[in-house]
């Protein structure tokens, strides 16, 4: 059989690892022949694909980013694209398409299933925000990257008796912060899916300082905001920037800086802040995500060879499942709020 196989939206940790997956699993089992389109969606519809053999496969398991390149091409922005992406891989021989990506690229996959396309999904995103999969490879190893980075903000906070605000990645949702939060002992915890107060956290701060820390860790995700009224106003203002992508997102960034300054502004303690950013895509797999990324991608070509399309391969319960991508997509899985309220509470504040 004659497998496509593209990685689209942000890069993740654990791609190239699904690549190899893909390639070694349908070669080495199935006889397939495996072509991978470059640069996402963008490759489909301009035609451009490199065949990839299971004996070029060594290197890839510990690679970070994606060799095919990625992008946030989406074939429904443009009224031929659709019919484009179809033709194009019917031209190219394309059985089976193993689509990796996050909502965006695999909501793409959906649409075009409905339109004929024979697809299995692989889902991927270090935000881990997937609906349908208890975790998608990349987040792993995000939350270990931040982890790493809160023990070192923890130190030179307490050398300065500083506050120091980190802002790490999570559009819509806080598993990163609230994972790295938990893993490296934050005093606060803010994300998207509780607006948060910053009177509330001036005081908390405060009052754990009055009671001898002389230093404060807030974890911020980048989509975090106030909850209403002025601060929201010029939060809003100060985190999104330029032009939407054409999935319609706003490049984010900024709420880390905003809330340092608000901080030092309203307690009086000296305050900073760092966007750990694009350091929690990049580098390589931890062992659990590479496991993941292998699992999933030899789930993917069975299911290519089962002829059970329109599905993603997910996790659940410890076990390797599959879903209807028409109910992965189009709604993020947001935080798991016990892990707020009941885990991370007794730490906070
Ligand atoms: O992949 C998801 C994500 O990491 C979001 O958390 C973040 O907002 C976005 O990617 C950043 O994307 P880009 O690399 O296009 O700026």
């Amino acid at each position: 059989m004659r497998i496509g196989v593209l990685t689209g939206g942000g890069d993740c940790p654990g791609l190239n690892a699904v690549i190899r997956a893909v390639v070694v699993a349908g070669h080495r089992v199935h006889g397939d022949e495996i072509i991978g389109y470059l640069d996402g969606w963008r490759g489909v519809l301009e035609r451009r694909s490199v065949p990839l053999r299971a004996s070029r496969t060594g290197d890839l398991l510990a690679k970070g980013g994606t060799v095919l390149g990625s992008s946030r091409t989406n074939p429904f922005a443009s009224g031929d694209g659709p019919q484009r992406a179809l033709d194009n891989l019917a031209e190219d021989g394309v059985e089976a398409l193993v689509a990796i990506g996050g909502d965006d690229t695999l909501g793409v996959a959906q649409r075009l299933g409905v339109m004929g396309l024979r697809a299995v999904g692989v889902p991927k995103t270090i935000d881990n925000d997937l609906w349908g999969t208890e975790v998608t490879f990349g987040f792993h190893t995000a939350v270990q990257t931040a982890t790493e980075a809160i023990d070192r903000l923890q130190t030179t906070a307490e050398s300065h008796h500083r506050v120091i605000v980190c802002e790490v990645m999570g559009r819509h949702v806080g598993w990163i912060a609230t994972y790295a939060g938990i893993a490296g002992g934050a005093d606060e915890v803010l994300v998207p899916e509780v607006p948060f107060e910053v009177g509330a956290v001036c005081e908390r701060i405060t009052h754990r300082h009055e009671r001898g820390r002389y230093s404060s860790i807030v974890v911020v995700s980048e989509g975090a905001l106030p909850a209403a009224g002025a601060d929201l106003e010029a939060a809003t203002a100060a985190t999104s920037s330029g032009p939407v992508d054409q999935f319609g997102h706003a490049q984010l960034g900024g709420i880390g800086a905003w809330l340092a300054a608000e901080i030092q502004r309203r307690t009086g303690y000296e305050s900073r802040h760092t966007t750990l950013g694009h350091i929690q895509r990049g580098g390589t797999p931890t062992a659990f995500d590479r496991v993941l990324a292998t699992r999933f991608g030899v789930a993917a070509v069975a299911s290519v060879h089962e002829g059970d399309f329109g599905t993603m391969v997910a996790l659940r319960g410890g076990r390797i499942v599959r879903v209807p991508l028409a109910e992965a997509v189009g709604h993020p899985k947001t935080l798991d709020l016990t892990l707020l309220d009941e885990v991370a509470a007794p730490f906070l504040g």
